[in-house]
């Protein structure tokens, strides 16, 4: 099997389920005109967000990295008129993108985009009265996982759902004895995710237009 073949794949399950989508398409080519790496989910991984929130019922999303606000977007799609949607991002450049797609997408009112490092944003959001989140997507710079991690369990409360990108990367997620932190931030973000009892996780791999890779998701089944 070859990559070839996944993003002939998805192409096809994009065109049989996913409806044209002018916006969304506008929105990755004005993130790839601006210079944005292509670090979105794909189209049909953006859908599955949309429907994880839609299953869930969410009415107040974090999300955490938000790059052109593609799969900002697909989540904030999920939320009812007097949903919230709060995204991280640490780049003005992203953000300044992010939020013109936003507006674009009709989402400017649901969607609020705060720019600075994570950790910093993340430890304001817990003095404020924003949480807790319904579902939490974690998808910024990947050594950085743990911290994510727990900070999304303090923001949390019975019920809500944390999702984290990118935790297989290629199979390397498997080399324990690995140097690349993103390796590292990913396995221990795993680790933690096994090891705690206040909440019940799998992972899945995927492969697709973006590779060989897969997500996490982890439902919050007591409170901290
Ligand atoms: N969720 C997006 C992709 C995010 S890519 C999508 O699927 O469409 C990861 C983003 O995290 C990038 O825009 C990067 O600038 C941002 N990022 C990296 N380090 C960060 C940090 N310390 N705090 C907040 N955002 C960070
Ligand atoms: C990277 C980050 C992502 O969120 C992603 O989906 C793919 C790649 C990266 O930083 O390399
Ligand atoms: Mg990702």
């Amino acid at each position: 099997m070859t990559q070839e073949k996944w993003t002939a794949v998805d192409s096809y399950i994009t065109d049989m389920l996913l409806s044209n989508d002018p916006i969304l398409e506008a929105v990755l080519q004005a993130s790839n005109a601006a210079g944005l790496p292509p670090h979105n989910v794909s189209p049909n991984q953006g859908k599955l967000l949309m429907l994880l929130a839609l299953i869930h019922q969410a009415r107040n999303i974090l999300e955490i990295g938000t790059l052109g606000g593609y799969s900002t977007i697909w989540l904030a799609r999920a939320l009812p008129t007097n949903g919230r949607l709060i995204t991280l991002e640490s780049n003005p450049k992203h953000a300044e993108v992010a939020r013109e797609n936003i507006t674009r997408a009709g989402l400017a009112n649901i969607i609020e985009i705060r720019v600075g490092r994570a950790v910093d944003t993340l430890a304001q959001l817990a003095t404020s009265d924003c949480h807790p989140f319904d579902l939490i997507f974690i998808d910024a710079d990947k050594p950085s996982n743990p911290e994510y991690f727990s900070w999304a369990l303090k923001l949390s409360s019975k019920g809500s759902l944390i999702i984290a990108d990118n935790v297989v990367r290629d199979g390397t997620v498997i080399e324990a004895s690995s140097t690349d932190p993103k390796v590292q931030g990913v396995r221990r973000f795993n680790e933690m995710l096994g090891s705690e009892p206040r909440l019940t996780a799998t992972a899945i791999q995927t492969v697709g237009s973006k590779g060989y890779d897969g997500f996490a998701i982890a439902l919050v089944t007591s409170e901290e």
